[in-house]
């Protein structure tokens, strides 16, 4: 699959890396830090644009304080396969940017209207990219995925797997409201004090041990 990453930093060089070591094909969109990426891993480069119309999936990387600048770069994604990973994290990670009655996720989609946009905050980039991804118990961390685009939502659970994460379907891009603020707690459990290689993990009993 091609996939175009908009934004090269933590976590899109890590996305970049597994899935490149996975056989896909990858562009980097953005400024220096796309192309030292790029050459780094031996991958395409190109501009927003560029990115977004190489990628089958185009994947959103950048900080929320950058959504705007970056989609408007990107162009027109209408009817395309959007991964928002943005979580709407202020610019110092001391809490949410916006909640609760909106999300990063709803943001970006009134950005690139007509995309088919599906948010999932993957694990720290960190985890991913030391290869496939276990925590204590040898449980794989929780991505949830939000969207209104059924199929679009199955692309980017497989691409979630692919990492070694579980994906589970949580719903509409509006359950985006519950999940970014989950996220910003694994972040500042992970950040206070010594840093810890923290993910979260659902947990389901079937329901003939629930009986
Ligand atoms: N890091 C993680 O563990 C992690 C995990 C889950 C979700 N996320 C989410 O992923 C997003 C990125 O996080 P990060 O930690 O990777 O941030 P980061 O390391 O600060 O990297 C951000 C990247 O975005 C690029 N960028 C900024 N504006 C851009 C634009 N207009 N067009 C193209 N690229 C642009 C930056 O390029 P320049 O440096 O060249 O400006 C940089 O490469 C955030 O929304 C965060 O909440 C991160």
């Amino acid at each position: 699959m091609k996939l175009g990453i908009i934004g090269a930093g933590s976590l899109g060089t890590a996305l970049g890396q597994r899935y490149a070591e996975s056989g896909h094909s990858i562009m980097f969109g953005g400024g220096a830090s796309a192309q030292d990426a790029a050459v780094r891993l031996r991958v395409r480069v190109g501009s927003n644009a560029e990115t977004a119309a190489f990628g089958d999936v185009v994947i959103l990387a950048v900080p929320f304080c950058a959504i705007g600048p970056a989609l408007a770069d990107a162009g027109s994604l209408r009817g395309r396969v959007l991964w928002s990973c943005v979580n709407a994290l202020r610019p110092d990670f001391t809490g949410l940017a916006i909640g609760f009655d909106n999300s990063g996720a709803e943001e970006v989609a009134r950005r690139a209207p007509g995309a088919r946009v599906v948010a999932a905050v993957p694990p720290f980039a960190h985890a991913i990219a030391k290869g496939p991804l276990s925590y204590d118990r040898d449980l794989a961390p929780t991505v949830f995925v939000c969207g209104d685009d059924s199929a679009a939502k199955r692309i980017i659970e497989d691409l979630v797997l692919e990492l070694g994460a579980h994906p589970v379907d949580v719903g509409s891009l509006t359950a985006a409201r519950l999940v970014e603020p989950a996220m910003m707690l694994a972040v500042s459990i992970a950040y206070a004090g010594v840093p810890r290689d923290v993910g979260l993990r659902l947990l389901e009993r079937s329901p003939i041990l629930a009986a």
